[in-house]
């Protein structure tokens, strides 16, 4: 007998091979997920290479098809595949319903959850709907993308860090393969060290939007706490990396990471500096929020060589920076 691990592992493959067979296979899936995903310019490769499907629109197809592949209602609701109706947990559903299905994998390649995209534009339901935490997946532990990743990561010695499922397919099509995501929640010490494993270099992409930029502050001082060397891009307004690769096209996207791609000081510094230019309050703020990142540096060295670059691009006396640096590491012990 296989244990509940095991078990799990099986019943994440059963089910991913469903998805994809529905969206290949069936009139439903080629009509609905299959143009959906071409649309988006989705091709045949990457739906390969990421194994996406689609969940038919039913209640039960997949809890039918695998019970009687032999899988039991036990293992279906602990991988999080069906649920059971509130009030009456004898009758069960499909937790996936009507949507297309990105496969979320291990670093050996095994499917362990899903995050499955509504079609349609309704706001009333949620965008994405994901597996739920199983005895195989701890979403914290967890990057998007890192299987088809992580060799480019060491290859290229970084690693570039975006929000959403798509963000990361569209750019395997830009031929960017480097790239994970975090899934739309904050970044995890774990994710961290998960990068770390692979690279010291991060470049944050998060979307062109209030809660990406919010997003990304806040990553890039855990990435820092974390010892990595941290670089940021910002998108225009309301465009995230998929949006913006399809709009330019992949090579016009290399060159903007390119020539975008800022040390985090100079993204802070390049954040605050509209509001700064003529209000000297407001500079005061932004060298206390740069001086804030430097002091998460954990090496005391890269530190020092952090201080003197930031106080060059805040035009600011050396001794002054470092004297608000030495005040926040105090107030820390
Ligand atoms: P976004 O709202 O930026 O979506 O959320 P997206 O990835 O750009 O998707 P498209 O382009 O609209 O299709 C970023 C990520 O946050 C998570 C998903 O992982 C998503 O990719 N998210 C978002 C959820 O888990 N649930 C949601 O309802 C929304
Ligand atoms: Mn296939
Ligand atoms: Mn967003
Ligand atoms: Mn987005
Ligand atoms: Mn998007």
């Amino acid at each position: 007998a296989y244990n509940e691990r095991e078990s799990l592992y099986i019943v994440q493959a059963f089910a991913r091979d469903l998805f994809h067979k529905n969206l290949l296979q069936t009139d439903e899936g080629k009509s609905i997920g299959l143009s959906y995903f071409k649309e988006r310019g989705f091709n045949q490769a990457t739906i390969e290479k990421f194994d996406l499907g689609y969940a038919m629109d039913s209640w039960d197809t997949l809890h039918k098809t695998a019970t009687k592949a032999g899988h039991s209602e036990d293992i279906l609701l602990k991988g999080g595949l069906i649920l059971q109706k509130e009030g009456d947990p004898s009758r069960k559903y499909d937790r996936f319903r009507g949507r297309v299905v990105f496969t979320i994998h291990n670093l050996a390649g095994k499917p362990i959850a899903f995050g499955a995209r509504i079609l349609t534009n309704d706001k009333k339901q949620p965008k994405y709907i994901n597996s739920p935490e199983t005895a195989v997946y701890h979403k914290s532990d967890v990057l998007y993308g890192m299987y088809q990743a992580k060799q480019a990561i060491r290859s290229k010695d970084n690693c570039y860090l975006v929000e959403g499922y798509t963000d990361v397919v569209s750019m395997h099509l830009s031929g960017i393969e480097n790239v994970v995501a975090s899934s739309g929640t904050s970044l995890t010490e774990n994710q961290i060290k998960l990068i770390k494993r692979f690279t010291d270099n991060v470049t944050v992409l998060y979307d062109g939007d209030a809660a990406g930029i919010k997003a990304s502050l806040r990553g890039i001082d855990m990435l820092l706490e974390g010892g990595l060397n941290v670089k940021a891009v910002v998108f225009p307004d309301g465009d995230d990396p998929d949006s913006y690769s399809r709009k330019v096209g992949s090579e016009a996207f290399q060159t903007y990471l390119n020539e975008h791609a800022r040390d985090f000081i100079e993204f802070k510094i390049e954040l605050y500096e509209e509001e700064a230019k003529h209000d000297p309050i407001k500079r005061v703020d932004t060298v206390r929020q740069v001086v804030q990142s430097v002091s998460k540096i954990p090496d005391p060295i890269t530190r020092a060589v952090y201080v003197k670059e930031s106080a060059k691009l805040l035009q600011m006396e050396e001794e002054i920076v470092l004297a608000e640096l030495n005040k926040i590491l105090l107030k820390g012990q």
